[in-house]
């Protein structure tokens, strides 16, 4: 699409003409706690909790809508929690069900919501039914609720197939008398078997379980993956590549697995209000919506610019294909720029170009590859990089549609290189022994206070994954007394998004320039991120935001700026317990934010 071209994405029959009144989801700002790393209350040096509890003022006063909580089930965490022990307990060390519910009320008097993650695909080898399935041998029931087969070969000593884990080396694991399970992820997690209706109505139960805990949706872990189709002769490894992804695959993206989430939406539909959902699908583009109708999950994840560079034309081509689809599918889009699998966008556009380059999943390969070689080849430039990543963010809250931030990234964190080999956690780095140095570096406990002896105030009893020294300079109590801090920034722009939320549309303005871009939102919410090298001159004075002070009213390079007709909404937003006192505090915000 070329630069003067202006497009409106025009309402869909389903979307919110007027925000109030539409599903919260459509337009949240969701934050995303990995709880064993958000802050630890009973220091075990393992974040718990209590520990989310103790933080709720901080998450209130971030100005977030809704937490999404990574799994604190029962795990011997071969895979960071996502191999799950019991679906419906809290694991030990995180607290128990009392703590939920305590965690749940102090999140939802201050009017947050709370989303948890859901891992149908397989389970952990500790849950008791894997348990049985192995006492059981084969043939039995037991075995039915995963995927046994005889091996090949003599003595069937080989894996009934060729395929790769996830998470590398081979997908199938030989158990005591001689079958083999199937495991996608890593060993640890063994698929679930969802032709089995028994397996289907556990999970259903799991639904109603937190539902009727008052849980307001769930994030469903690798959604595409539940069915499959196992018919021997099971294709080769280099078969399955060449066979289309258009709903018959063996493995991924089945058209029968709409059948569960049909049969899930009516168990959303039953509660009042209804409880929603989001997928993880990672699907060809056009299979999205699939996901994303209301009667499926109801919205999917958008990946798109976690693969993409910080540059116009990428940010502009992601934006508007996913709100293309997004009407299509009748949900509302969704912008990632981090989660707990990916280095954090600090980094990645801290990178020289060819580092960033996308292909497949690169935001992991190419930060793995800076990553071994500890942050000197190629270098990083952290100040660029957290520029970047300010104006990019800010830039993406002014979206359409809701918004998934990454704890952590709010302080501006970098990605964490200097883990030692001894002390990593995450199963790709030993799997693939050592070629791929995993999502450990995302996933260290956050830096409250900048003090080291407390963890930075994580807790009393250390960090269970080792915090470099430079993580105190991005300590929240540090941050907090900053007005021209990542946390300020994110503060302003967070409780300015509910002032200025509005209907689900944007128009591209014509900058005359490639490297800058400008949308408009219906009220007038006007956006211009400067991605190139030259300050971009404006021509509107009433700023409300913006990621760097500008200049002689020009928007410097790697930058974004909000104008806004504040006016317009005071008082109008959706959580009006937090409008009181907004006017005052905005002009004051809008002064801290542009002073130069
Ligand atoms: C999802 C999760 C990831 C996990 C994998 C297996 O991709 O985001 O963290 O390792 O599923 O459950």
């Amino acid at each position: 699409m070329s630069q003067d071209e202006t497009v409106t994405v025009a309402e869909g029959e389903a979307r919110a003409s007027v925000v109030e009144g539409a599903p919260w989801w459509r337009q949240a700002a969701v934050y995303q706690i990995y709880p064993r790393s958000f802050a630890d209350a009973n220091g075990d040096g393992l974040g718990d909790l209590p520990g989310v509890t103790s933080r709720a003022d901080y998450l209130e006063r971030l100005g977030i809508d809704a937490v999404w909580l990574s799994p604190f089930y029962p795990s011997e965490l071969a895979d960071g929690g996502y191999d799950v022990a019991d679906y419906r307990d809290v694991d030990p060390r995180l607290g128990t069900l009392a703590d939920f519910d305590a965690m749940l009320d102090a999140l939802h008097s201050r009017g947050i919501r709370v989303v948890v993650d859901i891992v149908p695909n397989h389970s952990s080898d500790r849950h008791v039914w894997f348990q049985e399935a192995l006492a059981a041998g084969r043939g039995s029931a037991a075995r039915e609720r995963y995927i046994f087969r005889d091996g090949t070969g003599t003595d069937g000593a080989e894996p009934p197939s060729d395929w790769q884990s996830v998470f590398g080396g081979p997908a199938w694991e030989r158990v005591a008398d001689g079958q083999w399970y199937l495991h996608s992820f890593a060993v640890e997690q063994p698929d679930l078997n969802w032709s089995n209706p028994e397996v289907r109505a556990d999970f259903v139960r799991t639904l109603r379980f937190w539902s009727d805990r008052g849980v307001d949706g769930f994030r469903i872990d690798v959604a595409h993956m539940l069915t499959k189709d196992l018919s021997e002769p099971l294709p080769s490894a280099a078969e399955l590549e060449l066979i289309p992804r258009d709903g018959d695959h063996p493995l991924l993206d089945r058209d029968d697995v709409h059948e569960v989430y049909a049969e899930w939406r009516a168990v959303f539909d039953s509660y009042d209000p209804p409880r929603t959902a989001v997928a993880e699908a990672w699907v060809d583009k056009a299979r999205v919506p699939l996901y994303a109708r209301p009667e499926s999950l109801g919205q999917a994840f958008n990946f798109d610019l976690l693969e993409a560079d910080f540059d116009a034309a990428q940010f502009r081509a992601v934006v508007q294909e996913n709100l293309e689809l997004a009407a299509a599918s009748g949900s509302s889009s969704t912008w990632v720029l981090s989660n707990h699998d990916v280095v954090r966008h600090a980094s990645r556009y801290g990178l020289p170009h060819p580092a960033r380059t996308a292909d497949g999943h690169p935001a992991q390969k190419h930060g793995s590859e800076w990553l071994l070689s500890g942050g000197t080849s190629p270098v990083l430039d952290r100040e660029a990089g957290e520029r970047r990543a300010r104006a990019a963010t800010l830039f993406v809250l002014a979206l359409p549609g809701s918004s998934y931030l990454y704890q952590g990234e709010e302080l501006g964190l970098h990605e964490v290189a200097e883990i030692p080999d001894a002390e990593r956690q995450d199963p790709t780095f030993f799997r693939s022994r050592g070629a791929e140095i995993g999502r450990d570096g995302c996933r260290v406990p956050l830096p409250w206070e900048p003090s080291a002896e407390t963890a930075f105030g994580f807790g009393s009893g250390g960090s269970h994954l080792p915090q470099p020294e430079w993580f105190g300079r991005s300590a929240v109590s540090v941050e907090e007394g900053d007005p021209d801090s990542t946390l300020s920034l994110y503060r302003r722009a967070l409780e300015l998004r509910h002032a200025l939320q509005t209907a689900e549309s944007l128009e591209w303005v014509e900058t005359g320039r490639a490297d800058v871009l400008r949308f408009r939102r219906p009220n007038g919410w006007e956006v211009v991120t400067n991605f190139g090298g030259s300050p971009f001159p404006l021509d509107r004075a009433d700023a409300v935001v913006a990621s760097v002070p500008l200049v002689e009213g020009a928007l410097p390079a790697d930058a974004t700026v909000w104008f806004g007709p504040v006016a317009l909404r005071v008082g109008a937003g959706r959580r009006p317990d937090r409008r009181s006192g907004l006017v005052p505090r905005l002009d004051g915000l809008v002064r801290d934010g542009l002073a130069s």
